[in-house]
């Protein structure tokens, strides 16, 4: 069985792709500090704790599993954070990626799946967008992703690293079988958020704006579901496997819901009133975010099973509701 060093292989994404990689026959080998990941969330593979900027660690890790591919998941996620700490996040997502770049290049390793972001376009010029829309992230976050896109572009000229870069837009929902979920702390995502109103652990949620230019005045994001993510995942590497060619592809449903949408799907899905209230806009929140996944349909024949709405929520609050009747 073949190996695949997953970074960042106990977090949100990280952790269900563990999944999605056993189950497709590969030994999915877990690199992470546990910073920010969880040990528990690692249940597919073995878990090997270390740092991204580590590069001792990073060639042991390497040397000891000649892994035939790197998952790169590993890094920070929050925006917000990323406007208050660019230095930070440049540490960690560009640093970290190039010192990963480094060992693979070093060890032999030539093939990387990249998780990438929504926020390298910015605000769109048009949506829906494709991955040929300028690329003019306006946030430290989504530059950190422009940066290492393009560090993976120059490393493939030098050192014939090939790379699938895949734009994630709102990944959202939780393992099926309810074995891994969301659990970021601090939080700030919508649909975790709305379901920790659901169940009474915060007395609203707020709703960063009603002015927006959308039908009901909220904003509007491509929600799409974690298993959907992965597979397209699964399908990058064994096309990167087979023949050697990078590609970017963005990963989203085409369909959008503003954040009345999602609120108005939780209380179907949880019963719970969820109160909420209006707030001001969050700075740097583009009114809509919907992409065009053709490129990746296409090429490799991926299509969303699990993303529509009820089924992100109802994994999510499953998730929500076992991870608090176990902290009981
Ligand atoms: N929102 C609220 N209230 C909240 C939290 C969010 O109204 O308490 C709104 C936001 O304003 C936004 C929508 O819900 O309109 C979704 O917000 P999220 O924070 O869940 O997600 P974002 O669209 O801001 O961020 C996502 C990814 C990021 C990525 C970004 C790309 O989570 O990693 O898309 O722009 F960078």
């Amino acid at each position: 069985m073949s190996t695949i060093l997953v970074t960042g292989g106990a977090g949100y994404i990280g952790s269900h792709c563990c999944k999605a990689l056993s189950n497709a026959g590969y030994i999915p080998v877990t690199y992470d500090n546990l910073e920010r990941g969880h040990a528990r969330a690692v249940q597919w593979g073995p878990l090997e704790q270390g740092d991204i900027l580590d590069r001792r660690r990073l060639d042991e890790v390497l040397r000891k599993y000649r892994p035939e591919a790197v998952m790169h998941f590993a890094g920070y996620i929050a925006v917000g954070e990323s406007v208050e700490k660019p230095g930070l996040y440049h540490k960690i997502n560009v640093e970290g990626s190039r010192s990963l770049l480094e060992a693979s290049v070093a060890n032999g390793i030539n093939k990387i799946i990249f998780s990438s972001s929504a926020a390298i376009y910015g605000t769109p010029d048009q949506t829906p967008i494709l991955e040929t829309h300028p690329l003019n992230p306006i946030n430290p976050y989504g530059k950190n992703k422009l940066d290492v896109e393009r560090m993976l572009h120059d490393f493939e000229k030098t050192s014939a690293i090939w790379s699938v870069s895949l734009r994630y837009f709102n990944a959202a929902g939780a393992d099926p079988d309810g074995k891994t979920g969301e659990s970021h702390n601090p939080e700030t995502h919508l649909i975790p958020l709305v379901l920790q109103t659901a169940a009474g652990k915060t007395p609203n949620i707020q709703v960063f704006g009603k002015d927006y230019d959308t039908p009901d005045g909220t904003c509007i994001r491509d929600y799409i579901h974690v298993t959907d993510l992965v597979d397209a995942h699964i399908l990058a590497l064994k096309s990167l496997l087979q023949d050697a060619k990078s590609a970017i592809y963005n990963l989203g449903t085409g369909t959008g819901y503003s954040v009345l949408e999602i609120i108005a799907a939780a209380r179907k899905v949880t019963g719970k009133e969820i109160p909420m209230i209006i707030t001001n806009r969050r700075p740097g929140d583009a009114a809509v975010l919907v992409c065009n996944s053709d490129r990746i349909k296409s090429a490799l024949a991926w299509q969303p099973k699990h993303s529509d709405l009820n089924t992100i929520i109802d994994t999510a609050w499953r998730w929500h509701t076992k991870q608090e009747s176990s902290a009981r």
